[in-house]
C-alpha cells in the first residue's frame, strides 16, 4: 500500500513537471519607451521614421510595426516625403525588420528598401542596421545596393515641437 502511494506521488510529480515545461513562455512585454503610440527615429543621414509597435497579436513576443519613412539622404532619389513601412519587432532578442517601397502619390522610384537589425537600449535608444536597397536599373537591369543605417530615438516632445516649428 505504501509502495502505490510512493509510486502515485512520483507520477503526479511528473505529470505536472510535464505541463510546466511544455506551456508557453510568460508573455513578453515591450519597453515602455517604445509603447509610445508612436515612437521618433533619426539617422546619420537625416532620414527620419515613425515606427508604431503592435504587440497584441497571435505569435508571443512578436509586434508588427507600421508607419512611415522620410528619406532625406544625399545621392537617392524620393526625398523629403513619407512613405509607409512595414515589419515586425522581436521582443525577445531585440531584433527588428522593416521595408519601404519607394512609391507614393508624389513620387515612385520604382525601388524598395530592407532594413534589418537590433536595438541598444541605451540613452537614447539606437537601431543598428544594414540594409538592402533592390532596384532597376533601367531596361532590362536590376541592382541591389547594401549599406548600413543606425537610427536614434528622438523624444516624442522633441518632435512634436519641430512639426508645430518650435526649436529644440
Ligand atoms: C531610391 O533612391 O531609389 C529610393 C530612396 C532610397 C533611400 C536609401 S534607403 C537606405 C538609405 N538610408 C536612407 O535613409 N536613405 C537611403
Amino acid at each position: 500500500m505504501r509502495k502505490v502511494t510512493v509510486f502515485a506521488s512520483i507520477f503526479c510529480v511528473a505529470a505536472v513537471l510535464m505541463v510546466v515545461g511544455a506551456a508557453p513562455t510568460q508573455a513578453a512585454d515591450l519597453d515602455p519607451r517604445l509603447a509610445d503610440p508612436a515612437t521618433h527615429w533619426v539617422n546619420e543621414r537625416g532620414s527620419t521614421m515613425t515606427l508604431v509597435f503592435t504587440c497584441n497579436g497571435s505569435q508571443n513576443a512578436v509586434c508588427t510595426l507600421s508607419g512611415n519613412y522620410i528619406n532625406n539622404a544625399q545621392g537617392f532619389q524620393c526625398r523629403g516625403n513619407p512613405y509607409p513601412l512595414v515589419g515586425v519587432y522581436y521582443i525577445n532578442t531585440q531584433t527588428l525588420s522593416w521595408s519601404v517601397a519607394w512609391s507614393n502619390a508624389v513620387a515612385d522610384c520604382g525601388s524598395v528598401t530592407g532594413w534589418t537589425g537590433y536595438l541598444i537600449f541605451s540613452s537614447p535608444i539606437q537601431i543598428v542596421t544594414n540594409w538592402n536597397l533592390a532596384y532597376s536599373t533601367g531596361g532590362t537591369g536590376r541592382a541591389i545596393m547594401q549599406g548600413a543605417d543606425t537610427f536614434t530615438q528622438r523624444p516624442t516632445m522633441v518632435y512634436e515641437s519641430l512639426l508645430k516649428g518650435g526649436s529644440e
